[in-house]
């Protein structure tokens, strides 16, 4: 029984938070959460880019870096799973202790620095599983902290990788990789991004995954425009706003705030949702959005929704809140729609926005 966590989840959390993590990736590879019952409402029912998600509530990256427990997380309802990141080379990621939870402020820090098996071993994953449980898979890519050569590390990425993903992202917001972020100014990330499609297309033929941008909360208004204009020129299919933040909010308790890395979870929840809106505005409303920081509830999720976003990532609140968070949001976020007479999800996208 999904409740179940409310007993589970605070023994798990006596733990440090990686070997929490860990133990929960084992029970997952092991079948031991269940499933939730398949089937969503109509109403959540979302198509974007030619593909039909059965909602637009979906895991982000970060959770399983790996791709080891896809079918596992669509089983607890997600319309979709975003692997990763991803860098060509298996590496290690920072020193330990490098998680952190901030349970009085339902946040958490990571400076984890793209620990991962690499993108060969990912790829032996994704293509024993090509024919898994229904849902969508986002393949979110990065770069090898040692990488002299960070295009060559997302085209060698996009390679491998391209020919599983519904979607791809490329995700130049982690604060863990030293200057990963600065290939979000206009020069560095025209180029970069035109390498990939580039490689993208060469790989895959049909039915090519359509790339997003996964861009910081932390940008300043110009780079906002700048990469507004690149995506709505056609550089990018998507924007995926965003990853953590190196911001850290005056109003954290946690005596672990003081740690370097990305804040993730409730805090960011606002200042995410507003570089959302403004993106929206930016872009016009013509490149659709995903809506990622802070989301714990269908409440939050509907805000992203009305700021802009026509999916919503999440991951921070899982660890506070378990399994049944995902059917919860789902039905709170059906309920708020009916309450506010619409008949489908992408009549609520960008309804608080503001177009300029
Ligand atoms: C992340 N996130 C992340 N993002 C990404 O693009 N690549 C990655 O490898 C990771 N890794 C990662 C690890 C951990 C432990 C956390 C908490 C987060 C960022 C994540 O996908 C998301 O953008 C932010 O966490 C904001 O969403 P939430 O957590 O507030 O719902």
């Amino acid at each position: 029984h999904m409740d179940s966590y409310r007993v589970i989840g605070p023994l798990v959390r006596l733990f440090p938070a990686e070997f929490s993590h860990n133990l929960t990736l084992a029970a997952l590879r092991l079948g031991l959460v269940p499933a939730q019952p398949a089937g969503d409402d109509a109403i959540l029912a979302t198509r974007l880019w030619g593909r039909d998600f059965a909602n637009p509530i979906g895991l982000a990256a970060g959770f399983d870096k790996n791709a080891e427990v896809i079918d596992a997380m669509l089983g607890l309802g997600f319309g979709f799973v975003e692997i990763g990141s991803v860098t060509p080379l298996a590496q290690p990621g920072n020193p330990k202790p490098r998680l952190f939870r901030l349970a009085e402020d339902e946040a958490v820090i990571n400076r984890l620095g793209f620990n991962n098996d690499g993108m060969e071993r990912v790829a032996v994953r994704l293509r024993r599983r090509r024919d898994g449980r229904p849902g969508m898979l986002g393949v979110n890519l990065g770069k090898n902290k040692d990488s002299t050569d960070a295009v060559g590390d997302y085209v060698a990425g996009a390679r491998a990788l391209a020919e599983y993903a519904d979607y791809l992202v490329v995700n130049v917001s982690s604060p863990n990789t030293p200057g990963l972020r600065d290939l979000q100014d206009r020069g560095a990330l025209e180029e970069l991004l035109g390498a990939v499609r580039a490689a993208r297309d060469e790989t895959v033929s049909a039915n090519a995954p359509p790339l997003l941008v996964k861009i910081a909360p932390d940008l300043e208004h110009d780079q906002l425009a700048d990469i507004a204009d690149l995506a709505t020129s056609g550089l990018v299919e998507g924007i995926m706003v965003g990853n953590t933040t190196i911001d850290r909010p005056a109003s954290l308790k946690s005596r672990h705030r003081g740690e370097s890395g990305g804040l993730s979870g409730k805090p960011l929840l606002e200042p995410s949702t507003a570089v959302l809106r403004k993106l929206y505005g930016l872009t016009g409303g013509k490149v659709p959005l995903v809506g990622v920081g802070g989301v714990s509830s269908g409440a939050d999720a509907y805000a992203k929704i009305r700021a802009g976003a026509s999916l919503v990532g999440l991951y921070s609140a899982l660890v506070y809140q378990g399994p049944g968070l995902v059917g919860r949001i789902k039905a709170e976020l059906s309920q708020l729609l009916r309450a506010d007479g619409l008949a489908h999800v992408v009549d609520a996208v960008g309804l608080d926005g503001t177009l300029y």
